[in-house]
């Protein structure tokens, strides 16, 4: 193994640029010292990142961007839940039919949970029959439309009735009770959506309730 310097040790020394020995597709390499300024942000990085790791994933003195954004997304939440729970504590009849019912986002919504999870059993069109050729046959709900209401026909008493099913001491409709829609099938607020559709499609059967506030 010979010891003896490399052309580049006198180059260097004489502060002459080397060109490297090898190359690749014609691709040459100058042999220079990285530049300062170069070298300062390059180890600059690396000192920040260690700090940066140090400080916000080892100490926990300050939290990362997602923690923020995390928990402003949970205090957002916390705000909406507490905002809807407060409506729905002090939810009433007027409020159901002035409020909630003229609210066409909500009925728009109320209108699709019914179709989906209420039409089976009380039709589309609420009549709770199904066409079957020239024959209606009844579904096993009861019709919504008929203007009689057999657990009461305050938007509230609806409201009671879809959240909890029918009444304990219900006999069914011959036979068949409702089970409860509020809690394991729809939120709350989806109860109130799907009683603000029915209560939009009834106008004359809710127009003697009185708007919050007003008289009457
Ligand atoms: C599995 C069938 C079934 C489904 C699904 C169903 N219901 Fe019923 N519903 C019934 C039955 C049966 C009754 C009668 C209960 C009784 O007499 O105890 C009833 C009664 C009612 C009543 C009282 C009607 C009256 O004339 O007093 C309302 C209001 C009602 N349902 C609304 C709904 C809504 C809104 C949904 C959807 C979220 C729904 N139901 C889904 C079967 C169903």
């Amino acid at each position: 193994m010979s010891q003896e310097p490399k052309r580049g040790h006198f180059a260097k020394e004489k502060g002459e640029v080397i060109l490297r020995e090898h190359e690749y597709d014609g691709i040459q390499e100058f042999d220079q010292k990285l530049p300062n300024w170069w070298l300062f942000t390059f180890y600059g990085a690396i000192a920040w990142f260690l700090g940066y790791w140090v400080l916000y994933y080892h100490t926990g003195a300050f939290k990362t961007s997602h923690e923020l954004v995390s928990e402003k997304i949970a205090a957002i939440q916390d705000a909406k839940v507490a905002e809807l729970e407060k409506t729905l504590a002090s939810l009433d009849d007027s409020k159901l039919v002035h409020e909630w019912a003229a609210n066409p986002e909500v009925v728009a919504a109320g209108e699709a949970t019914y179709q989906q999870i209420c039409a089976a059993c009380h039709a589309a069109d609420m009549s709770a029959t199904m066409t079957a050729g020239t024959v209606k046959v009844p579904l096993p709900g009861l019709p919504l439309d008929d203007h009689e209401w057999k657990f009461g026909g305050k938007p509230m008493d609806i409201f009671r009735m879809v959240n909890e099913g029918s009444p304990a001491d219900s006999t069914g409709n011959n036979g068949v009770k409702m089970q409860p829609k509020g809690g394991a099938q729809l939120s709350t607020k989806q109860v109130v959506e799907v009683v603000s559709y029915l209560i939009s499609k009834l106008p004359e059967d809710f127009k003697d309730i009185p708007a919050p506030g007003g008289q009457g």
